[in-house]
């Protein structure tokens, strides 16, 4: 299911086939043998899985962002999960998300399947519009970086959208950075990304701030994560790339 999907960028990127280099390459383990400490807790403690069931499950799933993880991480923490909201623009991780956590008879919480760069009256943006104003907390996992400056203080904006319209709404997250903040060659539809670092990071809010009538008290840092290594080795990988934390608390 997951060969079919691919509406996030050109299929080639400086002459390499890119879900080759994207999914391949760093992000999908030809082998699987063992799996994250996390993970692994997750999917026998929420799922209940079997100790033994858990590394041929993943591999049978074969994919391990985008699923939907953090949301079954709140409910197995005590969350209760008519409170949790996830969205992504393909339908299928939704699905995946059930079929590699086992939980769709007790899962609670409301998933949408929308484009938030799309205005909100559009077929592919009028299901996200359900969420304007609702949210008192966002987590942006790995996600604003998937676009340049400008799509990404669009993506921003929509978030804003989103978020429950009062002091302290919450928009956090994670993402790729670098020591130099700018847009970066990447397999994407626009050909760039933007990598932040601390200070590009307050610029872009104060801009998303300005731009939609609203202010944000903001705290971010660079990091060395993981994803950062398992990043290394991509053609768009550079010496400066780090990943990036962020929050941005409403004013
Ligand atoms: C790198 S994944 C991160 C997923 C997850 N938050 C995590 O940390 O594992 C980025 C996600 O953004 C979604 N995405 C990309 N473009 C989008 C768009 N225009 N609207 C909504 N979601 C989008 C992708 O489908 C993908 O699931």
């Amino acid at each position: 299911m997951i060969q079919n999907v691919r509406r996030h960028g050109p299929a080639v990127f400086e002459g390499q086939p890119a879900v080759d280099a994207v999914l391949k390459q760093a992000w999908y383990a030809e082998n699987v043998d063992s799996i994250p400490e996390s993970a692994r807790l997750l999917l026998e403690q929420y799922s209940n899985l079997e100790p033994e069931e858990v590394v041929p499950h993943v591999v049978t799933m074969m994919q391990d962002v985008a699923l939907g993880k953090e949301i079954r991480y709140l409910v197995q923490d005590g969350v209760p999960s008519t409170q949790l909201y996830g969205f992504d623009l393909e339908p299928e991780f939704i699905e995946l998300g059930y079929q590699l956590f086992r939980d769709r008879d007790r899962l609670q919480a409301t998933f949408v399947s929308g484009d938030i760069l799309a205005e909100p009256t559009t077929p592919e943006g009028q299901e996200l519009a359900r969420l304007q104003g609702e949210i008192d907390i966002i987590f942006a996992s790995s996600f604003l970086h998937v676009w340049d400056w400008g799509d990404m203080i669009k993506a921003a904006r929509s978030l804003v959208s989103m978020t429950r319209p009062c002091r302290g709404s919450m928009i956090l997250g994670k993402q790729l950075g670098s020591l130099k903040a700018g847009q970066y060659k990447m397999p994407t539809s626009r050909g760039f990304n933007f990598r932040h670092n601390k200070e590009s990071m307050a610029q872009f809010w104060q801009r998303v701030g300005d731009e939609t009538g609203t202010s944000w008290k903001v705290e971010a840092d660079l990091y060395q994560g993981h994803e950062l290594e398992e990043n290394r080795s991509h053609a768009w990988s550079e010496p400066d790339m780090r990943m990036i934390w962020f929050s941005a608390v409403r004013d």
